[in-house]
């Protein structure tokens, strides 16, 4: 069966474009059939992620509206076996949350996954997303006000009936762990009450084409992320050299 995930976090700039974006090819490497949805409208930017931005010819609306067949949307890459995308509206936001509910389903009919890359807060664009979604994950990055907000959107998921997986922590820097000067997953995942799905560390190879080479920390990181979301089990932790220190500043 298909699972339709929603990426969604808060604040903005945590990283959920660029999770939905590796995530989505680390499946689609792994031979699932994934389809990425931007749900971001007016600032969409998985194109870029994905530097799929010149090929895109159709978008969401198109779909709704029936001038593209859901297939024909769609935007792929040889580089990405497995995944493609459907980009978002650049202009005005005038879609409706069941039109964008049966654009979704019209994907998982067709796909492992949907993953759906939600724009920032909890306005109707993150509603309309989480409202076609069945599952969520919430990224935050370790501070204080990211925390505060991912733990607004995992309340406003609340009204809806959806599986909230867990929590990604994006951005962890190891040397910061090792000075004590970040909260770890697991502290921030137990203040949520929600599963540690994983931290992937601040990384230079992160994105912007989704290409981060092999034997890096940050693809090591991706690949547990997503046999955490395929078999459950223990999320990565950012490796560091040193024991750690307690936690001992506050918000930067
Ligand atoms: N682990 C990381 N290491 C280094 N840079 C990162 C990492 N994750 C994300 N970034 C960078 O942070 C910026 C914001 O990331 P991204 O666009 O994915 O966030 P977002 O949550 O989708 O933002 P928005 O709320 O605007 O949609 C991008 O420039 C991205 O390349
Ligand atoms: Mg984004």
């Amino acid at each position: 069966m298909s699972r339709i995930i929603v990426v969604v976090s808060g604040k903005g700039g945590v990283g959920k474009t660029t999770v939905t974006a590796n995530l989505g090819v680390i499946l689609g490497g792994m031979g699932y059939k994934v389809t990425l949805i931007d749900a971001d409208v007016g600032l969409n930017n998985l194109d870029l992620a994905l530097g799929l931005e010149d090929r895109v010819v159709y978008d969401v609306f198109d779909v709704i509206e029936g001038r593209a067949a859901p297939e024909e949307a769609l935007v792929g890459s040889q580089n990405f076996p497995g995944v493609r995308l459907l980009p978002s509206v650049k202009g005005s936001d005038g879609i409706r949350q069941t039109a964008f509910q049966a654009v979704a389903d019209s994907y998982a009919l067709i796909s492992d996954f949907v993953i759906i890359d939600a724009p920032a807060g909890v306005e109707s664009g993150f509603h309309r997303a989480a409202a076609a979604a069945k599952e969520a994950i919430i990224v935050t990055t370790p501070q204080l006000s990211a925390v505060k907000d991912a733990d607004r959107t995992r309340s406003a998921l609340g009204v809806y009936d959806i599986d909230i997986k867990g929590l990604v922590v994006n951005r962890v820097r190891q040397s910061a762990l090792e000075r004590g000067e970040e909260i770890r997953g697991e502290l921030i995942a137990e203040f949520m009450r929600v599963k540690l799905l994983g931290e992937l560390p601040e990384s230079d190879y992160i994105l912007r084409n989704a290409l981060s080479p092999p034997r890096s920390q940050a693809r090591e990181a991706y690949i547990r992320l997503a046999e955490t979301l395929l078999n459950g089990g223990e999320g990565y932790r950012v490796k560091t050299k040193r024991k750690l220190f307690a936690f001992k500043r506050r918000d930067k």
